[in-house]
């Protein structure tokens, strides 16, 4: 085998592998949200995540006494190279309540980051200037959501039934201030009021998420239909130039 071969091989592998493993530093501290009272936080900063990452492992100090399970509070700070959420928190830390997302360049929320993590009743994501849409999908698995903040992201679209599988009754904040097609926040009791909210939401940011998957699947068939027709164009066009 050629050196050169060799090499290239060597290469495809280092990239799987980096690409394939995510090690997550975290700070680790106890700390306190309204949601969810007294928890124990893994703080982490500059996670380089790929659309294909999970994590790994975990390294850092934990407080005497206690351990990954112990554990009830995520916190990313993306400093802007966070393009996805990483997955497998969860096989780590399985009694995750909330999740803090600052700062990071996800542009979608996909539906199933929350998936994981079935007690989750704290979310914020907060400061990331790239959000721009989330599917109706994001909470199908965490119905038991009390605290919700959206702001300052940039969101366009929202999925119509984001709020669908939520027990409202359970809220008591919901925000979405400061982005471009919603700005608005409910605290407190009032369900009629976080209704109205969610209304509000569903109306001004409205994102019909299976006219989108229909006209993708309408251009994947065109694309493949086309490409099709040229493949059999070249191999016609070839033997007219072995005729020659
Ligand atoms: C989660 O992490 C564990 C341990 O590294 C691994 O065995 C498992 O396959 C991972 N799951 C996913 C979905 O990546
Ligand atoms: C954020 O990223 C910039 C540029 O890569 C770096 O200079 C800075 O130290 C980072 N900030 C933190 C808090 O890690
Ligand atoms: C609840 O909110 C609705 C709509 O915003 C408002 O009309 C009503 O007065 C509120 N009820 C209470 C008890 O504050």
């Amino acid at each position: 085998m050629k050196f050169s071969t060799l090499l290239a091989i060597s290469i495809v592998f280092t990239i799987f592998v980096t690409t394939n493993s995510l090690q997550i530093h975290c700070i680790f501290s106890e700390t306190f949200l309204n949601a969810v009272g007294n928890g124990y936080e893994c703080h982490t900063t500059n996670i380089l995540a790929t659309q294909t990452t999970s994590v790994t492992s975990i390294t850092g100090t934990h407080i005497v006494g206690k351990n990954h399970n112990d554990v009830t509070v995520i916190y990313t700070e993306g400093n802007y190279s966070l393009p996805f959420f990483p997955r497998n928190f969860s096989h780590f830390f399985p009694n995750i309540k909330a999740i803090s997302v600052h700062f990071s360049t996800i542009e979608t929320l996909y539906g199933d980051e929350l998936d994981e993590f079935p007690q989750l009743e704290h979310i914020s994501f907060w400061g990331n200037y790239y959000l721009k849409a989330i599917s109706s999908q994001l909470f199908e698995k965490t119905p038991n959501m009390i605290h919700i903040w959206m702001n300052n992201n940039a969101i366009e679209k929202v999925g119509r039934d984001l709020f669908t599988p939520v027990d409202v009754s359970r809220l008591r904040f919901l925000g979405f201030s400061f982005n471009p097609c919603i700005s608005r926040d409910i605290s407190g009791d009032n369900r009629t009021a976080m209704i109205s909210l969610i209304n509000e939401i569903r109306d001004k940011c409205p994102y019909d998420e299976l006219i989108c998957l229909s006209l993708k699947n309408d251009m994947k068939e065109v694309q493949e239909k086309l490409e099709s027709k040229v493949k059999l164009l070249e191999e016609k066009l070839d033997k007219c130039s072995l005729s020659q």
